[in-house]
C-alpha cells in the first residue's frame, strides 16, 4: 500500500484534503492525524473491520481497547448507555481537550473497538485538523497513538511515517504536537472517578471541577504489582527504548556525578551511552549522546521532548540510557509515569540502587521526587 502524506495547517483547514481523508475513513481505510497530545491512527470507530485493521497496522493485541474521538457533544449520547452528571461537568470544562472518559457503551459501538469491554473510552481532541477530520469521517474515529506497538507515541509526522509507511492509506502532517504525552484517562463507570492514565489534565484539576475526590489507579506509578491495571493498555511494557534506561534521582549535583560515573563505567565496557538531562544540566554530562529534555522549571517542555528523545536514542543505537528524574506531582506525574514505564521501573537514588518491585516499596515513589 502506498501511504500518502498530506501537509495540513490547523489554522487554515484545507477542506479538499480533509474530505479525501474523511472518505478514506468512511470506506474503512486508516488515516493518521495530529491531535494536541500525540498523533492518532484513525479508523471508523463504528466499523468493526476498521478496528481490526488498526490492531493489525500497530501490531497491537486486540484486547487493548481504542479511544473513540468525537467532535461535538451531540455525538456522545448515541455511543454510551447514559451520560453521567460527572461526564457532563468534565466535558463542559475540559472538552475539547486532553481528557478521555470511560463510560458504559451503547450497542452502536462494536466490541472490536472496545477490546471486548462493555465500556468505551471517549475523547474530544483540541485540534482543528482532528475535529474537521472526525466530522468528515461521519463523527466517530477510533484512534490509538499512531506508533507500532511498544514504541513511544509519535509526536511528529515523521515518526508516524517511520512506523506506518506502507501500512495505512494516509498521514496528515500537522507538524509537532503541542503536549507530547497521551491524554489523561478517567474511569467514570464505577461511582468513584479513577484516573487510569495520568496526563496533562491532573487529578487536582478533575477534583476542582467534580468537587469530589478522584482516585489514582495504584498500578500507575508502581512496578508490576501482580494486579492488572484497569486500562488494559497500561499493562504492556509501552514506551520502551531499545537501550536499557535507568532513572537517577536525588540532589542535582549528586545525580550529575552519579550519571557521569556510570556512563564512564559503561563506556569502558563498550556500551553506547545516552543521557537525558535538562537545559540546566545537559552541558555537564559526558556520554556518547546527551539530550536536553528542556527546561526543568517548565514541565510542558519536558513532556513535549521526551518521546522524540527516546526515539532518537533508538536511531542512534544507544545501548544504555540514564535519565534525570522529574517532579512527581501535577503534570510531572504523567512525565514520571511514562519515564518509569520506559525504564521498566529501574530507579537509582544517587548512589544506592533499588528497583521498585512491589507495593511495600511504594514509598520509593516519594523518593523519586527531586528535592
Ligand atoms: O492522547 C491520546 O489519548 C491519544 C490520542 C491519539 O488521542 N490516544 C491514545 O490511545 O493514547 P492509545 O490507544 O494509545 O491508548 C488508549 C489507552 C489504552 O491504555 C487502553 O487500554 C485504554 O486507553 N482504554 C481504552 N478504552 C478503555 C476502556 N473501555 N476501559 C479502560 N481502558 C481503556
Ligand atoms: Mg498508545
Amino acid at each position: 500500500m502506498k501511504t500518502e502524506v498530506a501537509v495540513v495547517d490547523e489554522t487554515e483547514i484545507d477542506m479538499e484534503i480533509i474530505k479525501r481523508a474523511g472518505d478514506i475513513l468512511k470506506e474503512g481505510g486508516l488515516v493518521a492525524f495530529p491531535t494536541e497530545t500525540v498523533y492518532g491512527l484513525g479508523g471508523d470507530a463504528l466499523n468493526r473491520e476498521s478496528s481490526k485493521k488498526i490492531y493489525a497496522a500497530k501490531g497491537r493485541p486486540s484486547d487493548n481497547p481504542l479511544i473513540v474521538h468525537i467532535a461535538d457533544m451531540d455525538m456522545l449520547g448515541p455511543i454510551v448507555e447514559m451520560i453521567p452528571e460527572m461526564a457532563e461537568k468534565l466535558a463542559a470544562r475540559y472538552w475539547p481537550g486532553p481528557l478521555t472518559m470511560i463510560l458504559k457503551k451503547s450497542e452502536k459501538v462494536p466490541l472490536e473497538t472496545t477490546g471486548g469491554l462493555d465500556t468505551v473510552a471517549v475523547r474530544m481532541p483540541k485540534h482543528n485538523t482532528a475535529l474537521a477530520l472526525i466530522r468528515a469521517a461521519g463523527g466517530y474515529i477510533a484512534a490509538p497513538s499512531a506508533n507500532t506497538s511498544g514504541k513511544p507515541s509519535p509526536t511528529q509526522a515523521r515518526f508516524v511515517k517511520e512506523d506506518m509507511d506502507g501500512r495505512i492509506e494516509m498521514i496528515l502532517d500537522g507538524g509537532a504536537v503541542g503536549i507530547g504525552l497521551e491524554s489523561t484517562i478517567v474511569d467514570l463507570t464505577e461511582g468513584k472517578p479513577m484516573i487510569l492514565r495520568p496526563g496533562y489534565i491532573t487529578k487536582e484539576m478533575l477534583e476542582e471541577t467534580l468537587k469530589i475526590p478522584v482516585a489514582l489507579d495504584r498500578t500507575i506509578l508502581q512496578a508490576d504489582t501482580g494486579k492488572a491495571p484497569k486500562a488494559p493498555g497500561m499493562k504492556y511494557r509501552h514506551y520502551a527504548p531499545k537501550g536499557t534506561l535507568t532513572i537517577v534521582a536525588g540532589e542535582e549535583q549528586k545525580v550529575i556525578q552519579a550519571i557521569n560515573e556510570r556512563a564512564e563505567q559503561m563506556r569502558k565496557k563498550g556500551e553506547k551511552v545516552g543521557v537525558i538531562g535538562t537545559a540546566e544540566t545537559a552541558a555537564l554530562y559526558r556520554a556518547d549522546s546527551v539530550k536536553s529534555a528542556g527546561n526543568r522549571q517548565k514541565e510542558e517542555t519536558v513532556a513535549k521532548e521526551l518521546y522524540r528523545i527516546l526515539r532518537e536514542f533508538d536511531d542512534e543505537d544507544v545501548t544504555v540510557i540514564y535519565s534525570e528524574a522529574f517532579e512527581n506531582t501535577g503534570f510531572g506525574q504523567a512525565i514520571m509515569n511514562r519515564l518509569l514505564k520506559a525504564a521498566g521501573h529501574r530507579v537509582e537514588y544517587a548512589g544506592e540502587t533499588f528497583i521498585q518491585r512491589n507495593e511495600d516499596e511504594m514509598q520509593h515513589d516519594i523518593r523519586i521526587k527531586m528535592p
